[in-house]
């Protein structure tokens, strides 16, 4: 089969388990990608990627740009032989970056001026054209529309604007995207607004059929922007399932920068696919573990004489190697490994749960599978 198919081997409810073909190889979906921002998921060489299945790798095109700068990657043969990762990754456009930037930035319809501050200060101007010419040199196996991503609360004639601004910039990348060893995806906004959200489908779906007209490629799948923006919990959820019904379902769907364990099984439940999040290496790094029975601080004085692993029911080699107290231990002394450890088994913990929840919807189960999870210990656990 060509690149870029979407093939959806079974449906249960909503939830799907589908197969996507890129140039590094194909992936299952549903899945969770680990975040490499720098081109480095933080603590773990790419043999760890390896062992944990990791099937895609996130980077971001603004850190990239920063440094080591595009002409350095593009020196070296792209990001995948850079980072000596051989498997499919993904860019994400810089614009959610950018837009944290806050007051450093200014916004027109051409694009976006920004001074990067985090940086070494410098200026400059990327619009759509410009983002993808980076991100087709990076080279990574799927790409994001540069968009605009507001927070939370907005005012809705705001939200409305950079909605607008999101599916325009969405045309102009579809028309300027032109490697075809590489999946544009265009980015769904709209804030909590139903009727702003259902509007930006369409006019991505009608992108995507004009681009296709004129020879481009169109977006090889959409992304889902614009939530865990500082929202309370349930609104998302409010519009995620009519947001994905709305959505082609001949393409993957990829709701972006969420990794909470629960999160990820009810929005599987309303048909979403792909995900990303710093979660899991981010708390790791803070002394965090997932588990089986909730969130655990691993600096908890209750875990000094804990010989046990961090969770009884998981199969990673932290937990097959490690104890609680001798990861207590790391974590209370500063020690790197506590934070390489935590991070190593907080992938696998969201791996391991797609992997289940694609299992359970090849059996036609995944509602008895979300029932089980909802009424589990970890469910109640943001
Ligand atoms: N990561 C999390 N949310 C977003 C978003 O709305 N846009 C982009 N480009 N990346 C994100
Ligand atoms: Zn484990």
């Amino acid at each position: 089969m060509s690149l870029f198919t979407f093939d959806i081997h079974a449906q249960s409810g909503s939830a799907r388990a589908a197969s996507y073909i890129t140039a590094h190889g194909s992936f299952q979906t549903p899945m969770f990608m680990p975040v490499g921002t720098h081109a480095t998921v933080k603590g773990l060489t790419v043999e760890h990627l390896h062992q944990l299945k990791a099937q895609v790798v996130l980077a971001n095109t603004y850190h990239l740009y920063m440094r080591p700068g595009v002409e350095v990657i593009e020196a070296a043969g792209g990001v995948h032989k850079f980072m000596n990762y051989d498997g499919p990754m993904l860019t994400d456009s810089g614009g959610f970056q950018l837009f944290s930037l806050d007051k450093m930035m200014k916004i027109s319809s051409e694009g976006v001026r920004f001074h990067a501050y985090d940086y070494d200060g410098s200026k400059h101007f990327w619009t759509p054209e410009t983002n993808m010419d980076i991100q087709q040199r990076i080279g990574a196996d799927i790409c994001m529309q540069l968009d605009q991503c507001i927070g939370y609360p907005a005012e809705k004639s705001q939200v409305a604007a950079s909605t607008k601004l999101s599916w325009e910039w969405a045309r102009r990348c579809a028309y300027a995207h032109t490697r075809p060893d590489q999946a544009l995806f265009g980015i769904v906004q709209g804030g909590m607004h139903r009727d702003l959200r259902l509007e930006s489908i369409k006019q991505l779906v009608d992108v995507h059929n004009d681009a296709r007209r004129d020879g481009f490629a169109g977006f090889g799948g959409f992304g889902i922007g614009g939530y865990s923006v500082g929202e309370p919990h349930d609104v998302m959820f409010q519009t995620l399932g009519d947001v994905c019904a709305a959505m082609p379902a001949d393409k993957p769907r990829y709701l972006m920068g969420v990794g909470n364990p629960t999160t990820l099984v009810r929005a599987v439940r309303v048909g979403v696919d792909m995900f990303d999040c710093v979660l899991p290496t981010r708390t790791g790094r803070m002394g965090t573990a997932f588990s089986s029975t909730g969130r655990m601080n691993m600096r908890n004085a209750c875990y000094t004489r804990d010989f046990s692993p961090l969770d009884a029911t998981c199969s990673c080699w932290v937990c097959q190697n490690h104890t609680r107290a001798y990861i207590r231990h790391l974590v209370k002394q500063g020690e790197m490994l506590g934070g390489i450890l935590l991070s190593m088994h907080n992938i696998h913990f969201l791996i391991n749960l797609m992997a289940r929840a694609r299992e359970a919807i090849c059996a036609d189960a995944y509602e008895d599978f979300y029932e089980e999870w909802m009424h589990s210990p970890a469910a109640n656990d943001y």
